[in-house]
């Protein structure tokens, strides 16, 4: 399973990158107000910041825009994929992009049916979010187990991307459930990396170490 980084932080995209762990990016407007500055060059960092793909989300709400808002954002580079919101105009310009070979990300989807209609309108991306489907008292996870099924069953194209990720176990239960990618919050990403056991682990080899040194020098 890929992981991208759910986030408008180029300083953690870079960091994490330079580990070698992420597969890609995914950012929205909320994340991108969230961190201040010009959201243009935000954006633009972003996409130089990983090879993999980084998705880059419209603000316009009718069909024409958001095809030309998303050629726009195209420009930041050949690695942006363009995110669309799971409406009736984001599913027109979701086709209109795609089969001008843009690849495009059908963001807030809650249900199967929203899942298999982006999936048959050519994206590249279907983005559940899990967590906000767990806070409304609904299964997020079960979510991913049904487009899962429904996208072997008929072969499409498109990739589960495992959005509104709040915790390591919700990246775990994603790749059980054949998950595609999980976009995690860089959080989570420093959660998934750490355990107890590795400091304490780390901090007994290196006293050990220290002290045969001392011992050896002591003779
Ligand atoms: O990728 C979508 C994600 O950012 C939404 O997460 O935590 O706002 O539900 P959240």
């Amino acid at each position: 399973m890929k992981i991208f980084l759910d986030t408008a932080d180029v300083k953690a995209v870079r960091r994490f990158a330079g580990m070698g762990v992420v597969d890609g990016v995914t950012t929205n407007p909320t994340l991108l107000a969230r961190e201040g500055g010009d959201p243009e060059a935000a954006m633009a960092e972003m996409v130089g910041a990983v090879a993999g793909d980084v998705s880059l989300e419209v603000v316009s709400t009718d069909s024409a825009s958001m095809i030309e808002e998303g050629k726009k954002l195209r420009r930041h580079g050949g690695n942006v994929v363009v995110k669309v919101p799971m409406t009736s105009d984001g599913l027109r310009a979701c086709s209109a992009l795609s089969s001008e070979e843009i690849p495009v990300n059908v963001t807030l989807v809650f249900s199967a049916n929203q899942a298999l209609l982006a999936a048959k309108a050519g994206a590249a991306y279907v983005s559940p979010f899990i967590g906000r489907l767990d806070d409304a008292g609904q299964d997020g996870m079960g979510l991913v187990r049904d487009m899962a099924e429904i996208f072997e069953n008929y072969e499409m194209g498109a990739e589960i991307l495992v959005a509104s990720v709040r915790h390591p176990v919700h990246v775990l239960e994603a790749a059980k459930a054949g998950a595609d990618v999980a976009t995690v919050p860089p959080a989570v990403l420093e959660k998934m990396l750490r355990h107890p056991l590795t400091d304490i682990g780390l901090a007994a080899f290196l006293a050990d170490w220290e002290a045969a040194r001392a011992a050896r020098a002591g003779k």
